[in-house]
């Protein structure tokens, strides 16, 4: 057996290919390992979306260059991949800083890895590979070989927005949706391995349009799976929000309550500077039509503040408008400049101490609005899907259909089962509960 050491930067989707790219080596006769030291092969599957990124990759890459010289001199070889978002932006860059690196391959081709591997090792030399080919490596992906309770499931890549602050449209590409059959195939086979619930992924994800279908109707038929309790989808565009996802809420039991839905700025000049294509009124109706379907759903979103040209009373009508919606948990980011990105050539850039002092205020309000959701929790009976033991051994942690952790003592057996549980307190990143059944039995 040769290790396999993958780490993971960024979002859900990366750890979606992350887990791909470990089931196409293992037939390779790669498993994984959980530290780099002695590894067979290393993967840094990387992220780009914000400030310094590539930085951290490089200074990743110098330690592991270390590691790999040392490999060589007991004998062995360590194979170094660059995967992700840094090595589609960078490509033959990273080669020309960090020589030790053998392969740099995009987002969209790594299921090339097997090939690119016998190819270095013939060669001895760097193989890259960052193409488009649209949605092709889906259809050279192995079948899911374990699951966990909560399964991730790229139905949709890329993105056509291009808010003028992000690398998403050059790094990942324009939106391309995977076919209805291939992904209810996956569902399917995931749902054999022990999922039990199914997180829908894609950059825009409710624009998905494979063969016409819309996320909605995806969503109803993957509620129709046995062994699939619960669905989500992440990251969603206020525009892409269609009448019928907004009624599946309300329609589709298996369909979770609670959407991310990113909203980034709350003010209208902002949000034109940023080219998001909707007013902070837009997004308020819309959030309207969406809570009179589904009037308990958790609302989440994105902000950025700082952006070029903020102003302190740009600035204070985002306050106004997360003060107006009400959230039940959000991220928030100071403006970062993204070479290569409209926002990052434009004038009147945001002093560092005005974003830290905006995100401070930003963040505490976000903070207060998230504790008042989770304490409105206590003395409620919510269902809660139990997804693994808690570090506590005699404890599980679950969900609630609001994605809050909850922790429970509880049997094992009840892992990938939904149960019942009185929310008794919470902790500051955590509710806790007792399960109703032990109660009466
Ligand atoms: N600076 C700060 N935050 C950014 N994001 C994307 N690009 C930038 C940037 N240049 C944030 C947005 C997006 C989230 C995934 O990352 O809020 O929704
Ligand atoms: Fe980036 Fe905007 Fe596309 Fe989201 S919608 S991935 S923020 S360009």
């Amino acid at each position: 057996m040769k290790k396999l050491f993958v780490k993971t930067y960024g979002c859900q989707m990366n750890a979606y290919d992350s887990a791909k790219m470990a089931d196409l080596l293992a037939p390779l006769g790669y498993a994984q390992t959980d530290a780099p030291d002695g590894a067979d092969m290393v993967i840094l599957n990387t992220c780009h979306i914000r400030e310094k990124a590539a930085e951290k990759v490089y200074s990743e890459l110098g330690r592991l260059r270390t590691l790999k010289a040392e490999k060589a001199k007991a004998g062995g070889q360590m194979l170094l991949a660059v995967a992700g978002c840094v090595a589609q932006a960078e490509g033959a860059e990273i080669v020309a800083r960090q020589p030790a690196v053998d392969l740099v391959v995009g987002p969209q081709s790594y299921h090339r890895l097997p090939e690119m591997i016998a190819r270095a090792a013939r060669e001895h030399g760097h193989v890259l590979e960052t193409d488009f080919p649209a949605l092709e490596k889906f259809d050279s992906l192995p079948a899911p070989m374990e699951s966990g309770i909560s399964a991730f499931l790229t139905v949709q890549e890329g993105c056509d927005k291009f808010c003028t602050f992000c690398v998403v449209p050059y790094t990942r590409g324009s939106e391309e949706s995977r076919s209805p059959d291939a992904i209810l195939r996956e569902a399917r086979q995931l749902a054999e391995k022990g999922a039990r619930e199914i997180v829908l992924l894609g950059q825009n994800v409710n624009a998905y349009n494979g063969e016409d279908w819309s996320l909605a109707r995806l969503c109803d038929a993957i509620a129709g799976i046995e062994g699939i309790k619960r669905i989500r989808y992440t990251t969603s565009h206020p525009r892409d929000m269609g009448d019928d996802l907004i009624a599946a809420h309300g329609e589709n039991p298996k369909l979770m309550p609670y959407l991310h839905l990113p909203v980034q700025s709350g003010s209208d000049t902002v949000l034109e500077a940023m080219n998001r294509q909707h007013t902070s009124d837009d997004y308020r109706r819309l959030i309207e039509r969406i809570r009179k379907s589904r009037p308990d759903i958790a609302l989440t979103s994105d902000f950025i503040v700082g952006f070029p040209g903020e102003s302190d009373a740009d600035f204070e009508a985002t306050l106004r408008l997360i003060d107006g919606i009400g959230y039940a948990t959000a991220f928030s980011f100071k403006y970062s400049k993204r070479p290569g990105t409209p926002a990052s050539t434009m004038r009147k850039q945001i002093p560092e101490d005005v974003k830290v002092a905006r995100l401070d205020a930003l963040q505490k309000l976000l903070l207060k609005q998230q504790y008042a959701f989770d304490d409105s929790q206590i003395g409620k009976v919510v269902p809660v899907l139990f997804e693994k033991r808690a570090r506590d051994q005699h404890q599980l942690m679950g969900r609630t259909p609001y994605l809050q952790p909850v922790h429970v003592h509880g049997d094992v057996s009840l892992l990938g089962q939904v149960a019942d549980v009185k929310i008794e307190k919470r902790t500051a990143n955590s509710l806790h509960g007792a399960l109703l059944q032990e109660r009466r039995a």
